[in-house]
């Protein structure tokens, strides 16, 4: 496995990789990995010749007191994960080398940003379509993964690359849960023993969704307040948003249709942790 730090050198080497006929897959990541993020690789791998991985925490997409500077980092443990994984190479760049003197410019999507983590994280989206965008001209994969736990960031890349014809195939992997249903999430290692107990909630807000779903219940106010309900019964949790909305356009919805998005943002002590799950006429979660 090559670990590569400068844009130069990564650029080459995709080059060089693309002109042997080989093609690229790249895994986006802010590092700290976990099964989710594993299980992300390994799509990667089956979906092409060379996967990359990219290992960067991305200043513009944290706001002001926002966790940049206690975002947990162990880069020797993630080399290490990922060589076991079989990644070929880990772009692994500096801030500055990213972001050096001078630079001005950002990628926006208009829309999409606006609902769900968009409203109460202003900038963010934007931070990651720019970060992303760059990381596509530098690593020049064919192929780029994402996980569904992100829906909106996949939902705002997706738009990206459609509507700046960017030539990379999008892929989104379900969403990994530790086996008690707490979506796996590098932010998780915040969490207190007594916090761990309590983020259940969010799982069981999307079962119990699913549950008045398939009972028949189509209006969205009614599990939307069944959901506050829960989640509010569990301590150290303030809810940032509980939403039902259009799985393509994020527009919250009044009435479920067939497809629906659940998704939820909550508080838990310090840490903001974040679900979904799509509700679906005839499936279970
Ligand atoms: O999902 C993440 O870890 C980040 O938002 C990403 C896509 C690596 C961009 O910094």
């Amino acid at each position: 496995m090559e670990v590569i730090t400068t844009v130069q050198e990564m650029q080459q080497k995709a080059n060089a990789l693309r002109a042997a006929g080989r093609t690229i897959a790249l895994v986006p990541t802010m590092g700290f990995l976990h099964e989710g993020h594993l299980e992300l690789m390994r799509a990667g791998k089956q979906n092409a010749d060379n996967l990359v991985i990219s290992i960067f925490v991305n200043p513009t997409q944290f706001g002001p007191g926002e966790d940049l500077d206690r975002y947990p980092r162990d880069t020797p443990g993630d080399l290490q994960k990922a060589r076991d994984v079989g990644v070929d190479i880990v772009f692994l760049p500096s801030a500055p080398e990213m972001y050096p003197a001078g630079f001005q410019t950002r990628v926006q999507v208009q829309h999409l940003p606006q609902h769900l983590c968009g409203l109460s994280r202003p900038g963010h989206f934007d931070g990651v379509a720019t970060v992303v965008t760059k990381l596509f001209n530098i690593t020049k994969p064919h192929i780029a993964v994402f996980g569904q736990k992100d829906y909106q960031q996949l939902a705002v890349i997706s738009r990206m690359v459609m509507d700046l014809d960017m030539d990379v195939q999008i892929i989104g992997v379900p969403i990994v849960r530790e086996p008690d249903g707490l979506a796996m999430s590098s932010r998780n290692s915040y969490l207190s023993p007594e916090e761990r107990r309590s983020a259940l909630c969010l799982k069981k807000s999307i079962d119990l969704a699913h549950r008045m779903f398939q009972h028949g219940e189509r209006r969205a106010d009614s599990i939307l307040e069944a959901v506050r309900t829960l989640v509010e019964d569990h301590p150290f949790t303030n809810i940032d948003y509980v939403a039902l909305c259009d799985p393509v356009t994020l527009d919250n919805l009044k009435i479920l249709k067939q497809e629906n998005l659940l998704a939820l943002a909550v508080r838990v002590g310090n840490t903001r942790l974040i679900d979904n799950s799509i509700l679906r006429e005839g499936s279970n979660p």
